[in-house]
This record gives C-alpha cells, structure tokens and sequence, in this order.
C-alpha cells in the first residue's frame, strides 16, 4: 500500500543512507526509537539544534536529550561517574537517560544543553537508529517528534500529523515497543528520578543498592524544562473517574469496563505494558474525534504504570 505522506519513507539501505546523509548536512530527519518517534539533528551544530527547537515551537531553556552509539563517544563530552556505569552495565542501551555533568572542552553545541553545566545523554536500542549513530562521530540531539507540550508520537504517521511536510525524512520503523519516554535520572549529585519511565525506582534502586525516588512534580518542575504541563490532547481531563456521560471519552483499564463507542480501553487484560504502549495512540485519536472532555479511571501506580500516571497528571493540567 502506497503511503499517503510522500515524506514517510520505510527502512531500507537507499533510505538510510538518504537519511545520513541528511544529517551530515546539517539537516533534520524524524526516526523511530524503542520509547517514542524522534525529531534528530547534529548535537555538534547550533545550526542543526536551532532547526529542532524552531519545528518544535521548543523554549530554549529546554534542554535537549543526546544520544551516543557508545562510551567512547560520550566520554569526550560528559564526566562518567560509578552510578552512571553501574545503571549503564545494566540498562544500556535501552531507555533511561542519564543527566551528567558536562565537559568543558565539550563539542557540544550550547543550545543542546541550554547553557547549562549538566547534560542529559542516552544510548538507545532501536537497531535502526544504532546503525544511524554508527555511521557518522557527532552524537544526536533527538527530542520527541511533537510540537512542544502536545502529545508524543509512537508512529510515523503521529509524526507527519504533528509537522505536515515541514520534515522532509521520517524514517517508518512502524509502532514503537515502548510507546513511553525513556526514564531521566539526574546522577550529578544524589541520584533521583526526573520523568519516570519503563525502567522505575525499585529497578534503580536494585541496581545502585540504595534507595532512589521520583522527584515531586512541584520539585521537578524548578528543573530546566520539566514543564508541568505536557502531552496535552488539549482537551479538557478528568483522572480517578468510575464512569463517563456518553459524550465524553473514557480512558479504562482492564475488563471490568463495558465495551462502548466512547469507552477507550489501555488494556482489557490489565497488562501495564500494554496500557503504556496504547497510551499516546489512545489520547491522540480522542483528540482527533473531536470530543470536549476526557474521563480517565485509576489505573495501577506500579512498574510502568508510575509512568503511566505521570503523563495522565501532566496531559490533564
Ligand atoms: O525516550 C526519550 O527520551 C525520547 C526519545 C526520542 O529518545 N526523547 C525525549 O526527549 O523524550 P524530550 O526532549 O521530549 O524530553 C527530554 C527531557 C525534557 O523533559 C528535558 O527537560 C529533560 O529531558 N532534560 C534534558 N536535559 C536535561 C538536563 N541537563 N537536566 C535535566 N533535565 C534535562
Ligand atoms: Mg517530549
């Protein structure tokens, strides 16, 4: 079947070397990661990095996420520390982000990092983005590709709805495993959780043998770009519902829920990953529908699901 986005390209060798070399110039290309679609350019270039924030409509006090093929790579522009090795040799490559403290003879364009002395780097796992970092010595600045505070895409065609033909290369890897941020866990003083994510505090914590915690949102929000409000449908929500009139969209989990027109279900079988892999999908064809409320009913504060909440708080504010 033929694509009705002519800038949704399929994964093969032709594209991928197109996609390269788009990137070698300076230019920006949109490609699937294992948490959710990203928008990447040259993490070297000021010229490349203020192409995304512009597309993304970003403040340039939000720093961007970095990402490595490998260590080797990284150690020329962060300081590595024993936490940062001990969650690397477990996790890595796979998705969690690691804010560090940056180098100073750093190749790193400033406006990735938004001045500041610290910067978030991961190492992801989607094998076509691998191959991709592989092939070129500057790392790449990917954001999620969504315009600022909207919500992020899990598809190819999430992203050409988000910028029409303004990106001129979006790689199709088809729908993300994850379909949820990678995990940010600030390391340069004790360690705590930013933006929680498939990896969670008791995974952390086992591996740094000490207990590490999810920073209060009113905390994190001091921090640089942790915006309050994100991933908004820009529809008005309500969480914790028992029901839903049946003009609204109700947002359920598990089979306890009726089956109905307006009922939207993460996951009948009440399977966590599952409900983040629906999530984004979910909100985005509520909004495409047109309905003026969104009920949401609880869903479990556990594994993944601690992230699930968080994006439910933050779309609702
Ligand atoms: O899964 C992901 O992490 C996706 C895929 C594409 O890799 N990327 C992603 O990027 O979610 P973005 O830009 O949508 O979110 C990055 C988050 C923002 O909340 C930003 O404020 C935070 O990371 N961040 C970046 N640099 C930081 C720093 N130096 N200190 C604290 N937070 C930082
Ligand atoms: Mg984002």
């Amino acid at each position: 079947m033929k694509n009705i986005y002519s800038n949704i390209f399929k994964v093969n060798n032709k594209n991928l070397s197109k996609a390269i070399k788009y990137l070698k110039k300076k230019e920006l290309v949109a490609l699937p990661t294992e948490t959710v679609y990203g928008l990447a350019g040259n993490a070297y270039s000021s010229k490349a990095v203020k192409k995304i924030y512009f597309l993304k409509k970003r403040p340039y006090k939000n720093p961007l996420i970095v990402h490595y093929y490998n260590l080797e790579q990284l150690k020329k522009d962060a300081k590595l520390n024993n936490n940062f090795f001990k969650l690397y040799k477990k996790f890595c490559p796979g998705p969690i982000t690691f804010v560090l403290k940056k180098k100073k003879n750093s190749l790193l364009s400033k406006i990735v990092t938004a001045n500041l002395n610290t910067i978030a780097v991961r190492f992801p796992k989607d094998k076509t983005l691998k191959k991709i970092l592989k092939s070129f010595n500057f790392p790449l600045a990917i954001p999620s590709a969504n315009k600022s505070s909207q919500i992020s895409p899990v598809s190819a065609e999430d992203v050409a709805q988000e910028f029409h033909r303004s990106i001129k290369i979006i790689l199709n890897g088809g729908l993300c495993d994850i379909g949820i941020e990678s995990t940010v866990v600030d390391l340069t003083s004790k360690p705590k959780i930013l933006r929680p994510g498939l990896i969670g505090p008791a995974d952390i914590s086992k591996a740094l043998n000490r207990k590490v915690t999810i920073s209060e949102v009113s905390k994190i929000i001091s921090a640089p770009g942790m915006l309050k409000k994100h991933y908004s449908p820009g529809i008005p929500m309500k969480l914790d519902q028992t029901k839903a009139k049946i003009n609204e969209a109700f947002i359920v989990f598990g089979k306890k829920y009726k089956k109905g027109k307006n009922i939207f279900n993460l996951s009948y079988k009440s399977n966590l990953l599952e409900a983040a892999k629906n999530l984004y999908r979910t909100l985005r064809i509520i909004k495409n529908k047109n309905y003026k409320m969104i009920c949401v009913s609880s869903i479990p504060k556990t594994g993944i699901g601690l992230a699930i909440n968080d994006r439910l708080n933050r779309a609702a504010n």
